[in-house]
Formats: C-alpha cells, sequence, structure tokens
C-alpha cells in the first residue's frame, strides 16, 4: 500500500502520523530531520567566536531528499533568541506558510521547537537553509539541501563519481548582533576578516596573510574520478570569484535548472547563488591543489586577506600545494566580462528536469506580459534620522504579524498593497507595502542598480528566467536584448552596479512571497517587499491551509498557547493539537489497518 510516510512509520506516533497526513500525498515517500540550532564556540579566523550551529555542526548537515518527497524538518531553537529557517530556492508550492521569513510566519521563540512540513514538488538542485531573521546568516545557521532525481528521470550527465558540497562566504570575526548595531549606527560593515570555506579558514598559503595554526578544509578525491561539485554562497554581501588550481569547472547546474554544460576555468558567484559544476581530477598527482574563493569587484591588494583557500588532495598526491594561489580574473577595466559570463549561463533546453519533459517546454518568450515591475535601488539613505536602504523609495519594515496570517484571521490594516510599480519623486519613506499581483499573471520585473556595490536579489516561491542583464537605465528598447529561447531559471539573480537586470515570473505560485536583496545589510536595512498572488476565486482549494502547528505572534499573539518544553508526548498539546488532529489520527489508523 502506498501510505506516505509509511516507510518511517516505527519512528512515528499515531499523533504524529496524523499530522502528516494533513500535508503529504499519496505515494510520494517521507523523510524527516531535526535541527538543532545553537551557539558553539570556534575560531575559523583564528579568533575565538561564537557562531551558529546546526546539530553541533558549522555549516549545518545536509538536507538530502527527493523530487516530490514530503520534508518534515522538526526545528528546535536553543538560541537566546528568535529564529526562523528559511530554504532558499524551495518553492513550496501553494504552501507559503513554511517559507520560513517574518511575512509569512511567525519566529520560532528560544526554546521552542517548530515542525516545517513541505513537499519537494517537481524541483532538483541544489539549494541552502539559512536563519531570515535577526542578522543571524552573519554567524552561521546554514546548510546545504540536495534534492536528487527521481530514477526513473535521467540526469544530463554521466552519473558523477561523487558529491562535494562547498559553502564559502565573506565572514567577519564579529557577532551578528554586533554588526547589527553598527548598521544601525549608519555605519558600513567595511571589509569582511575573511572567507570561509566549509567554516573553515584558509589553508596557509603564505605566511604573512595567513596566521599560523588556522584549521582549513580538505577534499580528498581520486584521480581520473568526475565529482559532482556544488558551490553556494552564503556570505553576507561580498561576490567570490570560486576557480580550482589547474582543474576546469564545467558548470552543469544552477538553483535547480540544468545549464548548458561548458567550461570555465574561474567562476563568480554571486551572495546567495548555488551552483553545480563537474569536475574531473585529470591532472597529474605531483602536488596538492588550491580551492580559491575570492573577493570579486574590490581593490584586490586592500582585500588580499579576503580570500578563501582550501585544498584539493588526490589520494595518490606527492606533496602540499605549493607557490602563488591561481590569479583572479584581470578583467578591472572590462566592465562586460563578468555579465558575459552570466549571460553565458543558459538553460540546457532539451534536458529534462524534475518531470520527464524537457526544461524548455514552456515557451516563455512567446507569452505576453501581462506587468512590468520596474524596481530601482539607490545607496542607503536617511529616513528619520535610521540609515534605510529602499526599493522604489520604500524601505520595509520587519513584519509582526504574517501576512496571509492576518488575511485568514480578517485582520485589517497589516499591511498595504500599494507598492508603486516604478520608483517615483517623493521623499523615502519605511513602510509595510506589498505588490498586488496578479496570480497566472506572467510579469516582468527589471531591477534596477543605482547603488554602487554589487547587489543580488531572491525571489521565494519561484524560479524565475534571467532573461537580460545590461549597463545605464533599462529602457523598453532593451527587450531587444532578452535572450527569449534558453534563458536560465533561478532564485537570485545579481544586478551590476549602475546596471539592470531583467526577469520574467509566472506567477502560478499562490501565496504571498519575499522578493529581498540577499545582501544582508541592504536586507536588514530595508530593501525587500512581498509579493501577494492570491487566487480571486480562493475556495480553500488553491492554497493550502495553515497548518495546524501554526504559530501566532504580534497582533494575533493571543491565540498562541504556550510550548511544553519536556520530552513527554504531551508537549504536542501545546502545539496545534485539536479535534481535526484527533479525527485524522483515527482516519489514519483506519487507512493503515484497511
Ligand atoms: C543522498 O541520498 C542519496 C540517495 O537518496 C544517496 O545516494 C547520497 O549519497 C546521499 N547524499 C548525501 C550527501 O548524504
Ligand atoms: C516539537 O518537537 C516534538 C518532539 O520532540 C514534537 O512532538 C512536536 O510536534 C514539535 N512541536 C512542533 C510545534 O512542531
Ligand atoms: C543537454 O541535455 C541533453 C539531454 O540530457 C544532453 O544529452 C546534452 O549533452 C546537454 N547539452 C549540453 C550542451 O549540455
Ligand atoms: C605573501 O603576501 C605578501 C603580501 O601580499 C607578499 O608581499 C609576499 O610576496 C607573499 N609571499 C609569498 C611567498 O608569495
Ligand atoms: C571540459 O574540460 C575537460 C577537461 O578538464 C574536457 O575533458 C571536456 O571535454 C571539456 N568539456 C567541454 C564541454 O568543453
Ligand atoms: C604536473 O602538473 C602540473 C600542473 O599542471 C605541472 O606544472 C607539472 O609540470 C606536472 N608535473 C609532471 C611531473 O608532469
Ligand atoms: C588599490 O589600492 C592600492 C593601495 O591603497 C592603491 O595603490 C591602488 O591604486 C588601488 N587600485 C585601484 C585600482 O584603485
Ligand atoms: C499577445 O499579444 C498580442 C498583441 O498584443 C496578441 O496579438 C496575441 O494574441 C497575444 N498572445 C497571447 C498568447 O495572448
Ligand atoms: C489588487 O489587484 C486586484 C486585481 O488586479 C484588484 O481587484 C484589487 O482591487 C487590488 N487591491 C488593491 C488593494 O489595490
Ligand atoms: C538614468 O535615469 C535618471 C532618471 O531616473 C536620469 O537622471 C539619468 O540621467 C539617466 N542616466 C542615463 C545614463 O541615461
Ligand atoms: C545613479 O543615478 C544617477 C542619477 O540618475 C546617475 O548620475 C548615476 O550615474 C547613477 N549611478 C549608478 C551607479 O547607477
Amino acid at each position: 500500500m502506498a501510505l506516505c510516510g509509511l516507510s518511517s512509520f516505527s519512528l512515528f506516533s499515531f499523533l504524529h502520523l496524523a499530522l502528516l497526513a494533513s500535508f503529504c500525498f499519496a505515494a510520494d515517500p517521507f523523510v524527516s530531520n531535526e535541527l538543532r540550532v545553537s551557539y558553539i564556540t570556534v575560531s575559523p579566523l583564528g579568533v575565538p567566536q561564537q557562531v551558529i550551529a546546526v546539530n553541533g555542526k558549522f555549516p549545518g548537515p545536509v538536507i538530502n531528499v527527493t523530487t516530490n518527497n514530503n520534508v518534515a524538518v522538526n526545528v528546535y531553537n536553543e538560541l537566546d533568541e528568535d529564529l526562523l529557517l528559511t530554504w532558499s530556492g524551495i518553492q513550496m508550492r501553494h504552501n507559503s506558510w513554511q517559507d520560513g521569513v517574518l511575512g509569512t510566519n511567525c519566529p520560532i521563540p528560544p526554546k521552542w521547537n517548530w515542525t516545517y512540513q513541505f513537499q519537494v514538488k517537481d524541483q532538483i538542485g541544489s539549494f541552502f537553509y539559512f536563519p531570515s531573521t535577526n542578522f543571524q546568516r552573519a554567524s552561521g545557521g546554514f546548510g546545504p539541501i540536495v534534492i536528487n532525481n527521481r530514477e526513473i528521470i535521467p540526469i544530463p550527465f554521466a552519473q558523477p563519481d561523487g558529491d562535494i558540497v562547498i559553502m564559502i562566504g565573506d565572514w567577519y570575526t564579529q557577532s551578528h548582533t554586533a554588526l547589527q548595531t553598527a548598521l544601525d549606527a549608519g555605519k558600513d560593515l567595511g571589509m569582511p576578516d575573511g572567507v570561509l570555506i566549509n567554516g573553515k579558514g584558509p589553508f596557509q598559503y603564505n605566511t604573512t596573510l595567513v596566521p599560523d595554526g588556522i584549521e582549513y578544509e580538505s577534499f580528498n578525491v581520486d584521480p581520473g574520478k568526475t565529482y559532482r561539485i556544488r558551490v553556494h554562497n552564503v556570505g553576507l554581501s561580498t561576490t567570490l570569484n570560486f576557480r580550482i588550481q589547474s582543474h576546469n569547472l564545467l558548470l552543469a547546474e544552477t538553483e535547480g535548472h540544468y545549464t548548458i554544460q561548458s567550461n570555465y576555468t574561474q567562476f563568480d558567484i554571486h551572495v546567495g547563488q548555488s551552483y553545480s559544476f563537474l569536475v574531473t581530477m585529470d591532472q597529474n598527482a605531483s602536488s596538492d591543489y588550491y580551492v580559491v574563493a575570492s573577493a570579486r569587484f574590490v581593490n584586490e591588494s586592500l582585500w588580499q586577506r579576503v580570500t578563501g583557500v582550501a585544498i584539493l588532495h588526490y589520494s595518490n598526491s606527492k606533496g602540499p600545494a605549493a607557490g602563488p594561489l591561481p590569479p583572479p580574473p584581470d578583467d578591472i577595466y572590462d566592465k562586460e566580462a563578468s555579465m558575459n559570463q552570466a549571460r553565458s549561463v543558459r538553460q540546457n533546453t532539451s534536458a529534462s528536469g524534475a518531470r520527464p519533459n524537457p526544461q524548455g517546454s514552456f515557451h516563455y518568450g512567446q507569452i505576453n506580459i501581462t506587468d512590468t515591475y520596474l524596481l530601482k535601488v539607490v545607496p542607503p539613505v536617511t529616513i528619520n534620522g535610521k540609515a534605510r536602504a529602499t526599493i522604489n523609495g520604500i524601505s520595509f519594515v520587519k513584519p509582526e504579524t504574517p501576512f496571509r496570517l492576518a488575511d485568514q484571521n480578517k485582520l485589517r490594516g497589516i499591511y498595504k498593497l500599494d507598492f508603486p510599480s516604478e520608483p517615483f519623486n517623493r521623499p523615502p519613506v519605511i513602510d509595510i507595502s506589498l505588490i498586488n499581483a496578479t496570480y497566472k499573471g506572467f510579469i516582468e520585473i527589471v531591477l534596477q542598480n543605482n547603488d554602487t556595490t554589487m547587489q543580488t536579489f531572491h525571489m521565494d516561491g519561484y524560479s524565475a528566467f534571467v532573461v537580460g542583464y545590461g549597463y545605464g537605465n533599462w529602457s523598453e528598447d532593451s527587450r531587444n536584448s532578452y535572450n527569449k529561447w534558453d534563458a536560465i531559471s533561478r532564485c537570485t539573480v545579481q544586478v551590476y552596479p549602475g546596471a539592470w537586470t531583467a526577469i520574467f515570473i509566472s506567477l502560478d505560485n499562490a501565496g504571498i512571497w519575499n522578493l529581498r536583496s540577499e545582501n544582508l545589510d541592504r536586507w536588514y536595512l530595508g530593501q525587500e517587499t512581498y509579493l501577494r498572488v492570491v487566487n480571486p476565486e480562493e475556495n480553500g482549494e488553491t492554497e493550502m491551509a495553515p497548518p495546524d502547528n501554526v504559530l501566532y505572534c504580534g497582533a494575533l499573539k493571543g491565540l498562541q498557547r504556550e510550548q511544553h518544553h519536556s520530552n513527554s508526548a504531551a508537549s504536542i498539546f501545546g502545539g496545534g493539537f485539536n479535534i481535526f488532529t484527533l479525527l485524522l489520527a483515527l482516519f489514519t489508523a483506519i487507512f493503515i489497518s484497511g
């Protein structure tokens, strides 16, 4: 009998099973994870500091699932402040209740736990999770997510001999709370203290630049084998150039879509982006090789220490890596080089994605645009004496009551739906203003970066076709340069300073979805909004109902019951236990025995 969750049945009580029955679908297997989020002290750059670990590990463990799995992740907040994890790139079809940002979820209070329940419907690829509130990503709390293909769907390359996850990111030795204090005071965060690779500092490639005793990451490989290397930039705000000495990076996938496979010797990975490369160990093993992630679009002679260095170690290696690092791209006077590299990332339209039909079967280039949003960002401004960042002149306030929960409970005045579809001349304001988006619309969003730094933008709930990049002001004529055939579809896009990036999104996922700057400082200062995508005929069938264990906060705080913290089964009564759950339990019991 195909009952979801049955394979792990022994792990669960009837009550748990009942909880699952409310979200999983027949035949799609159930997988569960427990993530305990706590502080640990480590010294990645030689200075002891408190970081956020998951299950005692920094970075956290991989969530390894397969297309269409029903996933439960029980998150225990063992920090001393509120926590929310978000699942970058996981689409949460019609289920924004699980997205894990303040506009969709109440934070998990300290000492509480909360179980996320979602299906990784029709998705494959490389993603990651991270804490979405309180600037916590600056202290860690992140980890990879891998969604494997179902066995019946072929991947567009030979099965790799191994899988290696590499999390890179700029890093400060100050805590996330100290960094927030600096931003609140209107300061710039300044140059990071380094780049970490899988939570570790650089290999001592130069005794002047790297102190003694730093623990570095080392990847053990066998000669002749090909590995799928999944690289995620989980840092705050620095674009990193990734390269492996003497090895080609064969680009294969980005954020859930297979690319045209082509070789690169170095690749720019912007904040929040994920890529899979196929790397063949085709070099002689006369020594180990450097794996480098160095700061990009900065003065490299000043930013030398903002360089992550790990080691690629062949099993038959004759000695350590030595000599200078492979050089960064030499194109500081060539603004187009990085943009051209971005344009070269194209979708393999004939490859199957999560479904057997080719990724290119949705002919996005022939669909009429229903709405255009021109979203412009400028350098931070002062509003009411506070340093704030804006989109179209609006700096977003940290929500206290999740928007859809407010809708469900018929609360008014929690948010406005008047986000302007283009920049206009008025003094900047601080507000909670959402985009009133049209369910089933097909929209064009142009991100115009009038700031002086590289920015990335992330769209929750969707994957967007990245149809164009260009310098200067976007205009209607810019549409002539769009890629209408094989643009990559992804969830996180870079917008070069003084330039624009255009994306197309098919609004088929009902819910309320965060659109934000993925640069942590800009996001913190208010550079975000949400798209409200609600079926006007919503009759309880398009969107999922809030989960049984939904948390209440803000204006709805009165509805939340205390959570008990014993390990006994009684704890569930503190969450979402109700008569509905009990009925489901009985129903499920009958279903199993039948
Ligand atoms: C993930 O699960 C697949 C099977 O579903 C397994 O082959 C693979 O080794 C696992 N990867 C990790 C990193 O655990
Ligand atoms: C908290 O964890 C317990 C198991 O330790 C689980 O029974 C309970 O459902 C979880 N609470 C929520 C709200 O998910
Ligand atoms: C695209 O995918 C097809 C089908 O899996 C594969 O045979 C082909 O090699 C891929 N092409 C490129 C250029 O990556
Ligand atoms: C180490 O880095 C310093 C500072 O950039 C440089 O002057 C020196 O030449 C480097 N040493 C070696 C051995 O490369
Ligand atoms: C990529 O480079 C490898 C050598 O590292 C080579 O074997 C392979 O044919 C190249 N693939 C493409 C598509 O250029
Ligand atoms: C091994 O490869 C390295 C890097 O490609 C090269 O510099 C070196 O000469 C080679 N050594 C031998 C013994 O082939
Ligand atoms: C980078 O910084 C160095 C040292 O301050 C300076 O001499 C150099 O001119 C700068 N380079 C650029 C391209 O601004
Ligand atoms: C798209 O718009 C054009 C012109 O406005 C119209 O002729 C065409 O029928 C539309 N196509 C679709 C698929 O709606
Ligand atoms: C949002 O858009 C819908 C349909 O386009 C419209 O009917 C509704 O009045 C709008 N709501 C607000 C508050 O502007
Ligand atoms: C870009 O647009 C702004 C108005 O938004 C204008 O002031 C500026 O001159 C334009 N820049 C260029 C290069 O056209
Ligand atoms: C920002 O806009 C101003 C005025 O529109 C323009 O002069 C300036 O060049 C722009 N800067 C960037 C980095 O886009």
